[in-house]
């Protein structure tokens, strides 16, 4: 049985993608797993970089073909904001709420700064790089769609309650997770990179 490292503790990630790699002969192992406890640092200009840095951390620690993923949301009229740091975006302007009300305030400042904006094009995007033999490898996933003029919907979870994906008048929030794990970003990234391990490692 192949043995693969996932660079995370997120355990939606993780039973998200066992769910897809459940027929392939390939054993994940979570940081947890491996007894790593560091945090890895993610602070670079790009989801490529962020990704290959917790993957080849993790790699040049086991030696094991690692993988690690890296996501966020692309604004056109903000230049890519708050792309890499989508997560902690509203840290500055709000630094002192708890971690739960975080991505409510990440909303809240997104909508200020779209205010006078009419280009409201956005994208999620998600980056996995998987190193194996000493060599990475990129496989990317996006959802295309604008931005609402204010948050609507309970599901999800980040910019979700903001975010309208193209083809559709309801926010990624507004829909069942089922529905939206069928064209998200990750998902997308993720039959990417499922594809490959299939073609390349499992079948020979
Ligand atoms: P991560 O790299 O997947 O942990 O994502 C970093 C940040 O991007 C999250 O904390 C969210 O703010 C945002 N983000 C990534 N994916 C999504 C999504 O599917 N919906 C809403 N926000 C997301």
């Amino acid at each position: 049985m192949l043995k693969i490292v996932f660079a995370s503790n997120n355990r939606h990630k993780l039973e998200e993608i066992s769910k897809l790699i459940s027929e392939l002969p390939i054993t994940i192992l979570t940081l947890r797993d491996i007894g790593w406890t560091d945090e890895i640092p993610e602070d670079f200009e790009t989801f490529e970089q962020n990704a290959y840095q917790k993957a080849s951390t993790i790699y040049n620690h086991t030696g094991l073909p690692c993988f690690a993923d890296d996501s966020g949301l692309e604004v056109e009229a903000l230049n890519g904001l708050p792309g890499v740091r989508s997560a902690r975006f509203s840290v500055s302007r709000y630094p002192d709420i708890p971690d739960n009300e975080r991505d409510k305030f990440n909303n809240m400042l997104l909508l200020e700064m779209m205010q006078k904006e009419t280009n409201r094009r956005a994208q999620f995007r998600t980056v996995i790089c998987f190193i194996k033999d000493g060599k990475p490898l990129y496989f990317e996933g996006t959802v295309k769609g604008v931005i609402a003029d204010e948050p609507i919907g309970k599901e999800g979870f980040g910019y979700d309650p903001l975010f309208i994906p193209d083809g559709y008048n309801v926010t990624f929030a507004q829909m069942p997770m089922e529905q939206k794990n069928l064209f998200s970003h990750r998902a997308k990234a993720v039959e990417k990179f499922i594809y490959y391990l299939k073609s390349h490692l499992v079948a020979k």
